[in-house]
């Protein structure tokens, strides 16, 4: 490989806010469920985003951290509405120690996919299908969430954090507002793209209005929800271009959905490249904001690839599971990761696989780690079920304060 070619993922980039990246690899947002059952960072965690910041990544997104902890993915999650531990987040926070590289929570809120045994689901519009209901959402609640963000964006500098990225992709609240599947409301928030981004747009301004113009914000968003009559590409573009006049720092581009049967980016197994590669070049198009592409790189050439089409920057994230050194392996020129096969699986069992193996890693078991997905995806649930009641009482008490 020519020294111009690895310079590609090597070369710094400055983000509009000012924060400089020091290479072009981003672990991106996982959901690792390695939360205290309340909200609060554990020792493990911390030592799963020491491994990656230390296996050389420029930034690592926290996944799915909640900004309204009646709504959570998992009772694993951490949740930034309100700091309960703050040395622990402090802790979090502090790992890359002056290093230059950067680690950002991703706020989200998980609408119609929030956790059914700590929650009562709620999204744009009111849903009952086959293993997923939820009730519509009321607009003073819909008109409250810009300050939620806000809130957690806020607690996320505090506690010392550089950056925060808003989660509008993969079938969560916001990404819910984009779908016009999902999005049947007639008031203001819904109808044409630039209604169904109104409240997306409106958290992206309170949020910058709190952090300041020197904190980065960035939205993960979907290029496509891959799902007949939800978001495509073309309103995506319109979405990805609104949010980029408001000032954002990075836009994270992914796909799918975690919807019941539905095709999401981290269950899938083709080995055919990066999923939304093409995206780059036209998001670029519309956009001045950082473009990182996350979703299907699995080797350097790939990571190449991405950014010779118009990414700024790649975002990893099975492969950082599978090597969590692997920024620092591919940058002095190494050797890519060995992907598992799976002779069969079942719906989530290859994502709780991954989940599973983050813990492994946080213990720093990985060489050990062995499981089928059905197995890890056994194991996750149980781990899920045993926080339901610390999670619930946290939360009981917050609506109690
Ligand atoms: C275990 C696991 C948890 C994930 N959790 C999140 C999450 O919390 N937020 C998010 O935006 N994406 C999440 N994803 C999706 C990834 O960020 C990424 O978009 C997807 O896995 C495709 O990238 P990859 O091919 O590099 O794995 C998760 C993926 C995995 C494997």
């Amino acid at each position: 490989m020519t020294d111009d070619r690895l310079n590609l993922l090597s070369e710094p980039l400055e983000l509009k806010c000012g924060i400089r990246l020091k290479n072009r690899l981003v672990k991106a947002p996982m959901s690792d469920s390695l939360g205290d059952g309340t909200g609060n960072p554990t020792d493990e965690q911390i030592e799963l985003y020491r491994r990656w910041h230390d296996g050389g990544a420029a930034l690592s997104l926290i996944g799915e951290v909640q900004v309204d902890r009646r709504y959570p993915e998992k009772p694993g999650n951490l949740a930034l509405d309100a700091v309960d531990d703050e040395t622990m987040f402090r802790r979090l926070a502090a790992v890359p120690d002056g290093s230059g590289a950067h680690i950002w929570p991703q706020l989200g809120h998980a609408g119609a996919l929030s956790y059914p045994p700590v929650s009562t689901p709620v999204g744009p519009s009111a849903l009952d299908i086959e293993g997923l209901q939820c009730a519509e959402m009321s607009t003073d609640e819909l008109e409250a969430l810009p300050g939620r963000f806000a809130v957690a964006a806020a607690n996320a500098c505090r506690v010392g954090f550089t950056g925060v990225q808003i989660h509008a992709a993969h079938g969560f609240l916001l990404s819910q507002f984009l779908s016009p599947l999902f999005n049947r409301r007639v008031d203001r928030y819904g109808g044409s793209i630039e209604a169904r981004a109104g409240l997306l747009i409106a958290v992206v301004d309170e949020v910058r209005r709190v952090v300041g113009p020197d904190v980065a914000v960035a939205v993960k968003i979907n290029a496509t929800d891959e799902l007949e009559g939800g978001l495509t590409e073309a309103d995506a573009l319109v979405a990805l271009e609104m949010v980029d006049r408001h000032g954002v720092d990075l836009i994270e581009i992914s796909g799918g959905t975690y919807f019941p049967g539905a095709p999401s980016s981290s269950d899938r197994g083709s080995t055919s490249g990066p999923y939304y590669g093409h995206f780059a070049n036209k998001a670029r198009s519309v956009a001045g904001a950082a473009i990182m592409v996350t979703g299907g790189v699995k080797t350097r050439s790939h990571a190449l690839e991405l950014r010779s089409g118009g990414a700024d920057l790649v975002g990893l994230a099975r492969t950082m599971v599978l090597d969590p050194e692997l920024p620092k392996a591919w940058l002095g020129g190494g050797g890519d990761p060995t992907f598992p096969s799976f002779p069969s699986t079942v719906p989530g069992g290859v994502t709780a696989w991954y989940t599973m193996r983050l813990e492994a890693i946080a213990r720093g078991h990985e060489a050990a780690f062995q499981a089928t997905p059905q197995e890890a995806l056994a194991t996750y649930d149980r781990r899920d079920e045993s926080r339901v009641e610390r999670w619930r009482a946290r939360t009981d008490n917050q609506a109690h304060d």
